[in-house]
C-alpha cells in the first residue's frame, strides 16, 4: 500500500480555461485610459473601469468566473454575494515591474492579461507561499508543491486568474520592448457573515 499524502489547506488559484477575446472597441477604450504612476509600473486613473459600458461584456465574463469560484470552489452560502469593488488597468513598460504585494480589503482578487505574449518574452506572474513551513532554509534536489516557496505562471491574452486576495504575488522587471498590460480587480462580500450565537455576526450591505 502506498502512503497517502494530503495537501492540507491549499490556496486555490484558478486559471480560466476560457480566454476572453477583446473586441477592437474594447482595445480602443483600454488604450485611451489615462494612466498615473504606481510603484514600479503605471495604473489607470479610473479605478472602476469594469463599471464602464465599454467593458460590460468583459464584466459579464469576470462575474461568471467569480460566481463559479464563490459557489463551486469556496462553496459560500448563496446569500453571500461576492462583487467587484475596484478594477483598473496596469501597464509595465520596459524595466518596469510589480513589487511583491497582496490586496487588502478584498476577498478574491483577479487579473486578466492583455498581451498575446506568443514568444514568452513578458515576465510571468509569481505567487508566494504565505507561511514558511520549516524554520530553516533548505536546499532541495527538486521542487514540488510541498517545498516550493513560489510558483510562476506565463501569461496569455484573455487569461483570467482568480486567487485569495491575501496571497502575495509579484512580477519581475519587464526586459522586453513591449508593454505588459493587465486588468486587475478586487471584490468584497455582501450579506450576513458569522453567527448570532458565536457573537461574530456582521451584515454587510
Ligand atoms: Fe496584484
Amino acid at each position: 500500500m502506498n502512503n497517502a499524502i494530503y495537501p492540507l489547506f491549499p490556496y486555490p488559484l484558478v486559471v480560466s480555461g476560457k480566454k476572453y477575446e477583446f473586441s477592437s472597441a474594447e482595445n480602443d477604450y483600454i488604450s485611451k485610459l489615462e494612466m498615473i504612476d504606481n510603484i514600479g509600473n503605471s495604473m489607470s486613473k479610473n479605478d472602476k473601469i469594469l463599471e464602464d459600458n465599454e467593458l460590460s461584456d468583459l464584466k459579464v465574463f469576470i462575474d461568471e468566473q467569480v460566481l463559479n469560484y464563490k459557489k463551486n470552489l469556496l462553496q459560500l452560502k448563496d446569500e453571500n454575494e461576492i462583487y467587484i469593488t475596484q478594477s483598473w488597468l496596469n501597464n509595465s513598460n520596459t524595466s518596469q515591474f510589480h513589487p511583491r504585494h497582496k490586496h487588502p480589503n478584498s476577498i478574491i482578487s483577479g487579473v486578466l492579461f492583455l498581451d498575446q505574449n506568443k514568444d514568452g518574452h513578458l515576465p510571468p506572474i509569481r505567487f508566494h507561499r504565505t507561511l514558511q513551513m520549516y524554520p530553516v532554509d533548505f536546499s532541495f534536489t527538486g521542487l514540488n508543491e510541498f517545498n516550493a516557496s513560489s510558483r510562476e505562471f506565463d501569461t496569455e491574452q484573455g487569461m483570467l486568474m482568480l486567487f485569495p486576495s491575501l496571497l502575495e504575488h509579484d512580477v519581475d522587471k519587464n526586459t522586453s520592448d513591449r508593454t505588459r498590460s493587465s486588468i486587475s480587480f478586487n471584490t468584497f462580500v455582501r450579506g450576513t457573515i458569522g453567527g448570532k450565537e458565536q457573537l461574530t455576526e456582521v451584515t454587510i450591505s
